[in-house]
């Protein structure tokens, strides 16, 4: 058994060169591709870094009063969940009649905080920071700051929460 080898390499480069892929070209083809797929892995997330408190922030700016229908019929000494834009936030409806919308986002690391009906107590699960229940000062544990209070206007059929 034979094997013909061609006389000349550039030969050979010639005839694949006619079929439109020389090992150069496919060299060139394959670093290129892979330069890309370089700067897409080490681009995206710093791009994702760098957007997303600003897309965020201006998400959240663009929301100004969320209607709950129905959630003036929470029951005393209860709470509620909703979206204000991005943010998980909070509706207590107080003992006391009285009602507060905080946001349900912990300053600390940003931990969705609950409310403790139990303790009138808001804790956040994370760290074991906690809030007073009505102004939405932080009280205890590492969160720096106090949560973000919102207004509450109490109608029939809905409450309507607006930043202060
Ligand atoms: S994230 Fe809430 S206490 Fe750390």
């Amino acid at each position: 058994m034979s094997v013909e080898l061609p006389m000349n390499p550039a030969e050979s480069e010639d005839e694949n060169d006619e079929k439109g892929l020389t090992r150069g070209s496919f060299v060139k083809v394959a670093i290129g591709g892979m330069c890309v797929g370089y700067a897409g892995i080490i681009g995206y997330p710093i791009y994702r870094y760098l957007n997303s408190p600003v897309e965020k922030s201006a998400a959240m700016a663009a929301v100004s009063e969320v209607a709950l229908k129905d959630a003036d019929k929470l029951p005393l000494g209860t709470a509620m969940m909703f979206r204000f834009g991005p943010h998980p936030s909070m509706l207590i409806h107080h003992k006391d009649g009285s009602w507060v919308a905080l946001d349900a986002v912990c300053t600390h690391l940003a931990c969705t905080v609950q409310y403790h009906p139990e303790e009138d107590a808001i804790v956040c699960a994370c760290h074991g920071g906690r809030y007073d229940s009505k102004t939405g000062e932080n009280v205890s544990g590492p969160p720096p700051k106090p949560l973000t209070k919102f207004v509450a206007k109490v109608s029939p059929g809905s409450v309507v929460v607006t930043r202060a």
